[in-house]
């Protein structure tokens, strides 16, 4: 659950100061991923460009560890360079330079877990790496019986490690190595989740970069005016030698869009070689003595550079929140069309989906609330049973499984450790698996799931006037979202009213069941303040005895077959003197509180299955400015990273 980069120039002079600059603001924008320790490593002196595989061929590396946000290691990287006289006006032709954020899994966060890890003393081989090795320990009381001396708590201190290990090993066999050849063996021997950047002291001006489970983008820049030659429309292009270039590897997208539209999405098993200037993207099989070349065209980045800065916006979750009617408008873009709906990729699996005997919806935390909320329309559209897994839970019990499912695996990263480990499972179950991700450039929230959802629902049956009315509510959602976000005011009023509250309950069901979950979520997550969501229809069955004129209390009464079922709640909790906020539908003011003794939060009303989608964005505002007023940090919420990778 971390954050690496990567930045290679070639045949175009860079100042050190320039690197490191790169490497850094590559580290900013992936910080979301983790943000309790960094580093990076980078050429101490101009390394020569030659003797591959000889040892000790290039000058000894810069490494530096620090522990917390990255305006950490800046600043102590600074005063290191300063302190030890280092050149950073140096100009190099061709380097190479690695940096990472870290999301602690093992290991407290401390310098000598941060990543770079390294091989041992003189940094022979360092690796950066997001994810997770299942069989470090294994690996570890090998290599520990063959000298190596480990020094951190970390999975990943095991790779540079076994890098040194198979590189002195085939050296002193075979006498010749090469870089690729060593990192082939290293995979061969992992298992886990991972994505890794490898820089090695016996390889200078070359990087590795090889996944398996983990995202992985390589960034490729073409300097203009230099040299010509075939423009770099694919892998092949790249292999040229002599023009210069800039290439980088990264976790996420929004870390090389300030450089480059040009990337290529890295496959599970692929290995990433830059040697020379000239990229080889290899495919691992570990039953072939030899990789396959591969061959691909490179994609263009649909997104611009605004989109990863917080414009006028005080924090990303608040532009996040705001951007909804335009993300939604681009989720549906293209596939609401003539009062039907488009799903290209899935035309021919629609048939056996229908087939299926049960749709298994797996997810995790949001995403789960997602699936939970598109559930009762799925049920109802195709007349085919829905049950939910949490991944995680799926996974310890071993649930069933079968050949007849449909399991949709939901994840808006489509790298979360748990639901990738559930994907396996399900296949090896036999069932039918749909993914549903967002596309790389895409940063989403609950409602463009519950959209996709709900479009994939539709596109499953045949029409009639209850699909209609949902493709019609779709198209008008955005100007709903519009509408709904007029609430901030009233919402953060609301905020200051609940800053001092030790806890907060709200209250759904049916329909918005899932709204009650996600938006106590996003308080406990964000504000740091205790939440429980909860199904309306279990309150009389033990959670009634909490209430009480202090505890607030949401409750969702929005217009669905549910309604007068959520009245009676609402009067039972009035009774016994509880603290309410209504939301309600617009106009049902006095419908849902008669006395005026609660707080009403009213919205548009939409089709009763897309209410979630409005409902959720006046939850999302409370939790945002309850954590403004709470004084915490809205974008790096404590002990959380926005890509789970690990299990
Ligand atoms: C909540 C949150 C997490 C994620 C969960 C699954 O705001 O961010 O609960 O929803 O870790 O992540 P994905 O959807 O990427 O699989």
């Amino acid at each position: 659950m971390c954050g690496i980069f990567a930045y290679f120039n070639y045949n175009v002079s860079r100042e050190r100061r320039y690197i490191l600059e790169v490497l850094f603001n590559g580290l900013r924008r992936l910080e979301y991923r983790g943000y309790d320790s960094s580093g990076i490593a980078l050429d101490a002196d101009l390394a020569s460009s030659s003797s591959s595989g000889s040892p000790y061929a290039g000058a000894p590396l810069l490494v530096f560890r620090h522990e917390g946000k990255i305006e950490n290691l800046v600043r102590s990287v600074y005063a290191e360079v300063d302190e030890k006289d280092v050149n950073l006006d140096a100009a190099f032709i061709v380097h190479a330079g690695i940096a990472h954020t870290r999301w602690a899994t093992h290991g407290v966060p401390a310098p000598r877990n941060s990543h770079p890890q390294s091989s041992g003393a003189g940094d022979e081989f360092l690796v950066v790496h997001n994810g997770i090795i299942t069989n470090y320990e294994v690996l570890k009381e090998t290599l520990t019986r063959h000298g190596f001396i480990f020094v951190s708590d970390t999975d990943t201190e095991v790779i540079p490690k076994l890098a040194k290990f198979v590189f002195d090993q085939a050296h002193d066999e075979k006498g010749d190595v090469t870089f690729s050849q060593v990192v082939m063996e290293v995979m061969r021997q992992l298992e886990g989740a991972y994505a890794l950047i490898f820089k090695s002291l016996h390889y200078p001006n070359e990087l590795i970069a090889c996944k398996r489970g983990s995202t992985l983008i390589l960034g490729v820049n073409e300097l203009s005016g230099q040299n010509s030659g075939k423009p770099f429309h694919d892998v092949k292009a790249l292999t040229t030698n002599g023009k210069p270039k800039e290439l980088f590897f990264s976790s996420d997208l929004c870390a090389i869009v300030e450089h480059t539209k040009k990337y290529l999405a890295i496959e599970d098993n692929e290995i990433v070689h830059i040697k020379d200037g000239s990229v080889s993207v290899l495919k691992f099989d570990k039953d072939k003595e030899k990789p396959a070349s591969v061959q691909r065209a490179l994609s263009v980045l649909e997104m611009e550079v605004e989109q990863i800065k917080k414009g006028s916006y005080d924090h990303f979750m608040q532009k996040e929140i705001y951007e909804q009617p335009h993300s939604l408008t681009t989720t549906m873009r293209g596939r609401l069309k003539d009062g039907g709906i488009l799903l290209g990729g899935l035309k021919e699996h629609l048939k056996t989906i229908r087939r299926s005997r049960r749709v298994v919806f797996i997810g995790c935390g949001t995403s789960y609330n997602a699936a939970l909320a598109a559930r009762p329309f799925v049920e109802e559209l195709t007349d085919i049973p829905v049950t939910m897994e949490v991944a995680s839970d799926l996974l310890d019990r071993q649930g069933p499984i079968y050949r007849e499912d449909t399991a949709v695996l939901v994840s808006q990263s489509g790298e979360t450790a748990d639901t990738l480990l559930a994907l396996d499972y399900a296949l090896e179950n036999g069932a039918l698996c749909v993914g549903v991700t967002m596309p790389l450039e895409a940063h989403c929230q609950e409602e463009h799931i519950v959209v996709f959802i709900s479009m994939l629902a539709v596109r499953l049956v045949l029409p009639a006037p209850r699909r209609d009315a949902i493709i019609s509510g779709l198209s008008s959602l955005p100007r709903n979202v519009s509408e709904v976000l007029k609430l901030d005011a009233e919402m953060k009023d609301l905020a200051s009213s609940l800053i001092d509250s030790e806890s907060l309950l709200v209250f759904g069901r049916g329909y918005n069941y899932a709204t009650a979950l996600e938006g106590a979520l996003k308080v406990k997550e964000v504000a740091l303040m205790h939440s429980e969501g909860m199904l309306a229809g279990e309150m009389k069955h033990g959670p009634l005895a909490l209430v009480d004129e202090n505890l607030p209390i949401i409750v969702i009464a929005t217009r669905d077959a549910c309604f007068s079922k959520q009245q009676s709640v609402i009067q039972q909790l009035l009774s016994r003197k509880g603290r309410l906020i209504v939301m309600c539908s617009k106009g049902d003011v006095s419908a849902v509180c008669r006395s005026g003794s609660c707080r009403v939060i009213e919205v548009p009303e939409v089709a009763d299955c897309l209410q979630p989608v409005i409902n959720i964005i006046p939850l999302q505002l409370l939790a945002y400015h309850l954590t403004v007023l709470r004084g915490f940090d809205v974008d790096q919420p404590r002990n959380l990273a926005k890509s789970v990778t690990t299990q």
